[in-house]
């Protein structure tokens, strides 16, 4: 059987996972939040600090609980990048000094297309797909035609979708990350209270473009001067209707002109209520299958990325490599 152990450390958790025969058997995320919570982002410094005390007990944890061992299993698979440099080096430098020592190869991922690799859990989609990928660092519009066989769409210009959403957050009062906090806010407001611009939504190519809707929100926050919680309520319900009109009309545009078999949706920003329910909206005005991961698979982990190694490994389009030696990689 094919065992991949899996390891993660782009950002902000210690992850690892053990893949066996495409199934996930464990799924291992330690995290930092808490830690960073308090600075309103992540720290580099403080992240990378983090990751060396976890990154063993998470591994082991990870083979304790897919009852197995380093022996048995057949390549790892490491985040390679893009990420936080020095919060991924502390997974490549385990990956390639547990392969040095237990003479097994290493399959470097990258952590982007990695993410829609949280739709292969339990179901096999479709191919071709259009995958929209939102997270905090991410917005991205894949064309994937196969594993390891994806064409760029478009990508964020500027914030990246869960980056707006964090920032506008922050603008009304919310701790880091805001996301969810402003999500669960918007709820109870009116979605049409207030008129954001919609960055890029009417141009021709696939782009996303979302500093312009922060700093509107600021100048829109300055004149209202103190807020109420009515006010608040509505702010919120008006900023996540304008990120998720953007990004729902950009999908729109894609399928008309890609035409594929299913959209899958990858990313944090996938737990958000309102974009889930206008993706699923588009799917059937489009009559097309799609796919939304569970939660625990959206945000970063390492399943996604054994995963991802898995499929890619299947489909020929990577080989492990025995003495890897490779380092961080900062693009997709
Ligand atoms: O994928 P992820 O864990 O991080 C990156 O790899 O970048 O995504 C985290 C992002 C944060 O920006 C967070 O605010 C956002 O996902 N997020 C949400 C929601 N839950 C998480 N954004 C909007 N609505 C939500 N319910
Ligand atoms: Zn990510």
């Amino acid at each position: 059987s094919l065992k991949i152990l899996a390891i993660e450390t782009s950002c902000d958790e210690t992850a690892a996972a053990v893949i066996i025969n495409g199934k996930v058997k464990s799924n291992i995320v330690a995290s930092q939040a808490a830690k960073h919570e308090k600075f309103k982002g992540v720290v580099p410094e403080i992240a990378a600090r983090l990751h060396v005390p976890a990154i063993i007990p998470t591994i082991k944890l990870a083979l304790e609980e897919a009852h197995t061992s380093l022996r048995e299993i057949s390549f790892i698979a490491v985040t390679q990048g893009p990420g936080l440099v020095t919060s991924l080096m502390t997974g490549v430098d385990t990956a390639k000094g547990l392969g040095f020592a237990l003479d097994k190869p290493v399959l470097p991922v990258n952590h982007i297309e990695a993410h829609l690799y949280a739709n292969f859990v339990d179901k096999k989609p479709n191919l071709p797909a259009v995958v929209l990928t939102v997270s905090g660092g991410h917005t991205i519009l894949l064309y994937l035609k196969n594993h390891g066989e994806y064409k760029v769409l478009g990508e964020t210009l500027d914030d990246a979708a869960g980056e707006a959403f964090d920032k506008t957050a922050r603008l009304l009062g919310l701790p880091y990350p805001g996301g969810a906090r402003l999500s669960q806010l918007a709820k109870k407001g009116n979605s049409k209270a207030f008129d954001f611009p919609r960055p890029l939504i009417h141009s021709k190519d696939l782009d996303f473009s979302f500093s312009g809707l922060k700093t509107s929100v600021l100048y829109k926050i300055q004149s209202l001067g103190t807020l109420n919680h009515k006010l608040k309520t509505d702010l919120a319900a008006s900023i996540q209707q304008a990120i998720v009109d953007v990004l729902i009309a950009k999908l729109d545009k894609s399928l008309n002109k890609y035409k594929p078999k299913s959209i899958l949706l990858a990313g944090g920003v996938a737990a958000n209520d309102l974009l889930r329910k206008e993706f699923v909206k588009l799917a059937k005005k489009h009559k097309i299958a799609y796919s939304i991961p569970k939660f625990e698979y959206c945000t970063d982990n390492a399943a996604m990325i054994g995963l991802c190694a898995y499929y890619k490994f299947r489909n020929k389009k990577i080989i492990p490599q025995k003495n890897f030696s490779a380092a961080p990689s900062l693009s997709l």
